[in-house]
């Protein structure tokens, strides 16, 4: 049984005061929501004072990035071991805003997750195809091909702490979500590509979460599907009573 997870992924979005609204909110509407694993991620600068506001609640608290090397002359960057230190729980690596407007390429992403895996983070690993790449029928190729660069080196052990996340890029911020069966079909391949690469013991286990215009009204639908294991959510998660609807959508 894989326990559904439910992670909101703030993006450039927050303030000192919007933060504690948001969870101040958030935490009484999630307290009996049952088995579910919940997290926010805020912008970095956020992340101590939501730790400090999620202190003895069951919300995790994930950074939105990390750099691949320890410490050093990085400047503006963020490691591993710091997101760590800090008192986070989660990491998500390889977003598909940073694939696609900051350039990140597979091989940057694999160094990220095993970096971070190697601090003691659970990698939320983001993939996805963008719309032509669909509309040509090149959805798995993609995805393959972000799962084997991404997962490179790393071992069965490691796949017990971390987390993929399915994100068609089309469906980011746009409103239109992937049907149930569309991405129902792709967490599917996912499971499949785990099963050949690392074993069925691993790919029953590790949960995929759906990202992509994840709201109240159409979570259900989505968290329902039998290889879908709770979402990453962007928008909706700004708002504690969609956040949380989306949360009791996931424990079904
Ligand atoms: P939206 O829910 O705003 O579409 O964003 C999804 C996402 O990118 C989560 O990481």
């Amino acid at each position: 049984m894989r326990i559904p997870f439910v992670a909101g992924n703030w993006k450039m979005n927050a303030s000192v005061k919007e933060t504690e609204a948001l969870i101040h909110k958030l935490i009484p509407l999630v307290k009996d929501a049952g088995k579910v694993d919940i997290a926010v991620c805020p912008p970095f600068l956020y992340v101590n004072q939501a730790l400090a506001l999620t202190k003895n609640t069951h919300i995790r608290v994930g950074a939105q990035n990390c750099w691949f090397e320890s410490s050093g002359a990085f400047t503006g960057e963020v490691s591993p071991e710091m997101v760590k230190d800090a008192g986070c729980t989660y990491v998500i690596i390889g977003h598909s805003e940073r694939r696609h407007i900051l350039g990140e390429t597979d091989e940057i992403i694999n160094k990220k997750i095993r970096k971070a895996l190697a601090a003691g983070l659970v990698p939320i690993f983001c993939i996805g195809e963008l719309l032509d790449e669909r509309e040509q029928g090149k959805t798995e190729q993609v995805i393959e091909r972000q799962v084997t660069r991404g997962l490179e080196g790393l071992a069965e052990a490691d796949m017990s702490h971390l987390v993929i996340a399915y994100e068609p890029v089309w469906a980011i911020g746009t409103g239109r979500n992937a049907t149930p069966e569309q991405a129902q079909a792709v967490h599917r391949y996912i499971r499949e590509w785990l099963k050949n690469r690392f074993g069925s013991a691993v790919s029953d286990a590790v949960r995929i979460q759906y990202g992509g215009s994840v709201k109240p009204d159409n979570a259900k639908g989505l968290l329902t599907q039998t290889d879908i294991d709770g979402a990453l959510v962007g928008g909706a998660s700004l708002n504690a009573d969609h956040f949380a609807a989306i949360v009791k959508a996931a424990v079904s």
